[in-house]
């Protein structure tokens, strides 16, 4: 078991690639704070894992206040003792052209998909370096935050900031053992936002194939456990080649 005995903290889990790690971290020993602003899907997946003998709960919390982001770090430790793992995987998209995006939308964008991680690894590093022990951030990106789309202006633009504030608190936190990466994934399972797969979703990749929220978990996995340890301030592209293709040349 690669997580035996560490708490894990993991935002936005109550779907899609959050539930598949979460699943996926328990089954690995992981004791897991469902996190979500859904009560029912954060308890439903805590639910789920309680039922394959693993360990976990539900926590609401709207990862852009930071009044509940506080609350949230202290009842989870209040809970299990520490917080060794934090995953900062919830994200909302605008999916609108500048010309469409209110400033509603473009704050709302910034506080959940940029704020949210800032806020959470605040307070969640504060109760690692309290605890004297050593810590794991994984930030989930997006493809979308190093290409330019036609579409989501306000998350393509969060998703960059995610980029950069990975390798800044990478360097911040070092020097207390908190070690922080980031998975960059491409078109998982169903679309931010969104319940349902779509199967004729376009998909364009080396791999062949959608991604499923389980290719994402097992790369969060990686960077959460001691298997990737030597692996600092670094990007993962979890996008079945995509990045590495040039336009117009699809054919593998
Ligand atoms: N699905 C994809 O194709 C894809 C592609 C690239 C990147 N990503 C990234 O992966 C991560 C997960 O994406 P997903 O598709 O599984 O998302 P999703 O929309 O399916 O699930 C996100 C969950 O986060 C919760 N949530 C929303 N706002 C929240 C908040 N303020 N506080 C706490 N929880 C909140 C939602 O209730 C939902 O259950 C996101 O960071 C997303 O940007 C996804």
């Amino acid at each position: 078991m690669k997580l035996k005995g560490q708490v894990a903290i993991i935002t936005g889990a109550g779907r899609n690639i959050g539930e598949d790690t979460a699943k996926l971290f328990a089954s690995e020993g992981a004791k897991v704070a469902v996190v979500d602003t859904h009560k029912g899907r954060a308890d439903t997946v805590a639910a789920d894992i309680v039922k394959q003998n693993g360990e976990a709960a539900g926590f609401v919390a709207d990862v852009s206040s930071e009044a509940e982001v506080e609350t949230l770090v202290k009842d989870v430790t209040a809970k299990w003792g520490k917080v060794d793992i934090l995953v900062n995987n919830a994200a909302v998209s605008d999916n609108k052209h500048i010309l469409d995006c209110t400033k509603e939308d473009w704050d709302r964008v910034m506080a959940v998909t940029l704020t949210g991680p800032f806020l959470m690894s605040k307070h969640v590093a504060k109760q690692m370096i309290a605890q004297k022990s050593a810590g794991k951030i994984v930030n989930v990106g997006s493809t979308s935050g190093f290409f330019g789309r036609s579409r989501a202006i306000a998350y393509t633009t969060a998703k960059a900031g995610v980029a950069n504030f990975t390798r800044s608190l990478a360097v911040q936190l070092a020097k207390h053992k908190i070690r922080v990466n980031c998975v960059v994934p491409n078109k998982i399972g169903s679309p931010v936002g969104k319940d349902e797969f779509d199967p004729t979703r376009p998909v364009v990749n080396l791999a062949g194939r959608a991604g499923l929220p389980i290719d994402l978990a097992r790369a969060i996995l990686f960077l959460a456990s001691d298997d990737s340890e030597f692996i600092v301030g670094d990007m993962l592209f979890v996008d079945g080649g995509l990045a590495a293709m040039m336009i117009g040349d699809n054919a593998p």
